[in-house]
């Protein structure tokens, strides 16, 4: 793109201040500039003036979860059926690993934080271990697939190759790195975070399919065999991964999709509970639901809406592929967005200060023609990390760990 077709692109959409530095600027700089203002989607920007319309719902109905009774009930025969296309080959594991952990408030990939006390515990290493409980159980290795972003691919990669995988196979290992999307000022406008480039962040978890694609690895998918996809979080220590009894249930149901949940602990913890949306299965996030939703009772008299996503999903390849050209609704965020100021100097805000672009991987349970939620222990399996203190937390999680027996 040259100088002018950038300040025309610019104009259009009132980001001129993206060029306030350009004369001080390399060649070199002013190059990757130019670039990056062309790759810029700015469409997008507009929608933060109206972001409430954004997310509007359909009607929304409840929608039944396979509780822990009848897992139990089936437990041998669901473990069954999930090993069997584990053995086959016929599972993935997908980790996302991209997001910035703002919350947590570390420089590092929120992975290679230690939650260990007298030894050395990595959260990549947690997963990992819960990983290969399948693998041995299973006697056969997952493709594991990780998800970074250009913010901390390299060091992702690093940690993990240094640490050997803790122990799990290299060549079944697969990176690949996610889009980035501009981040801006409440109006909209694109920060800097150098004097020579835009502010940007992953843009959301929800595109993980589509960077799978740009990252060419839909082949290797293909060419091994791999049916079903297990996404899931890089912060919950506990997650179980590629489980087996939650595979065997969703083939046994005949559905393309399965969200783990847990009972919520109250009826305003902040999880996004699953339902139906105009008949499809969906998940409602908890600042939209509504007093009259969180209140609602089924036939047995049990809160209608109260199972919760723990981020931890099954999906269908060959749904997967169907859904690939489709939108995904965009989710604007409030978060803290590194700048340069008036005076040209990066800032670090202690509070939010603009907006992110994001899809997210919920809104993917829409798109599929069915999906089972399953109930898990939320005492066994949800140990998510977002803070260092206090909800959901370093201090949260450690104590769970340890209430599962692990060692710290
Ligand atoms: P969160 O919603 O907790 O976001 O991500 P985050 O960026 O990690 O943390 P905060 O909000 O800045 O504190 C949930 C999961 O989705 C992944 C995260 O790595 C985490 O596993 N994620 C999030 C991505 O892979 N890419 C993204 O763009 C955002």
């Amino acid at each position: 793109m040259t100088l002018s077709q950038a300040k025309e692109k610019l104009e259009k959409y009132g980001q001129q201040h993206l060029l306030k530095y350009y004369d001080e600027l390399s060649e070199k700089e002013k190059e990757a500039l130019l670039a990056q203002i062309e790759a810029t989607d700015m469409d997008v920007l507009e929608s933060c003036k109206h972001k409430e319309e954004l997310v509007k719902k359909g009607e929304i109905t409840p929608l039944k979860a396979m509780q822990l009774p009848e897992i139990q009930a089936n437990q041998e025969t669901f473990t069954a059926k999930g090993l069997e296309a584990i053995r086959a080959g016929k599972v993935g594991a997908v980790l996302l690993a991209g997001g910035m952990g703002t919350r947590l408030g570390s420089d590092n990939p929120k992975g290679m934080f230690n939650v260990g006390l007298t030894r050395e515990l990595y959260i990549f290493e947690c997963i990992i271990n819960n990983l290969l409980d399948v693998v041995h159980q299973a006697q056969a290795w997952v493709h594991l697939f990780v998800m970074t972003s250009d913010k901390n691919h390299d060091a992702t990669v690093k940690f993990l190759t240094e640490h050997d995988f803790f122990g799990y196979r290299a060549d079944h290992v697969h990176f690949f790195t996610q889009e980035m999307a501009a981040a801006t000022d409440y109006q909209g406008k694109i920060y800097l975070e150098e004097k020579g480039k835009l502010s940007t962040s992953p843009n959301g978890n929800g595109g993980w399919f589509v960077s799978m694609k740009n990252a060419g690895l839909l082949d290797m998918v293909h060419s091994q065999g791999i049916e079903w996809m297990n996404v899931f979080a890089v912060d919950n220590v506990l997650q179980r991964i590629a489980d087996p009894c939650f595979v065997g249930a969703t083939i046994q149901k005949n559905c393309v999709a399965g969200a783990k949940v847990v009972r919520k602990n109250a009826p305003d913890e902040k999880v996004g509970v699953i339902c139906l949306e105009d008949g499809r299965p969906s998940i409602v996030e908890y600042y939209d639901l509504t007093e009259e939703l969180a209140s609602a009772k089924d036939e047995n008299g049990d809160p209608a809406y109260y199972f919760g996503v723990i981020l931890n999903y099954l999906f269908s390849v060959t749904e997967l592929e169907r859904i690939l050209e489709k939108r995904l609704p965009l989710h604007i965020v409030e978060k803290k967005i590194p700048y340069l100021n008036e005076a040209g100097e990066l800032v670090k805000p202690e509070a939010p200060n603009g907006y992110k672009y994001e899809n997210l991987v919920l809104d993917m349970i829409h798109q599929m023609e069915s999906c089972l939620p399953f109930e898990v222990e939320r005492e066994k399996e949800f140990a998510p990390i977002k803070n260092m203190t206090g909800i959901d937390s370093v201090e949260s999680a450690r104590a769970l760990l340890q209430k599962n027996g692990v060692q710290l």
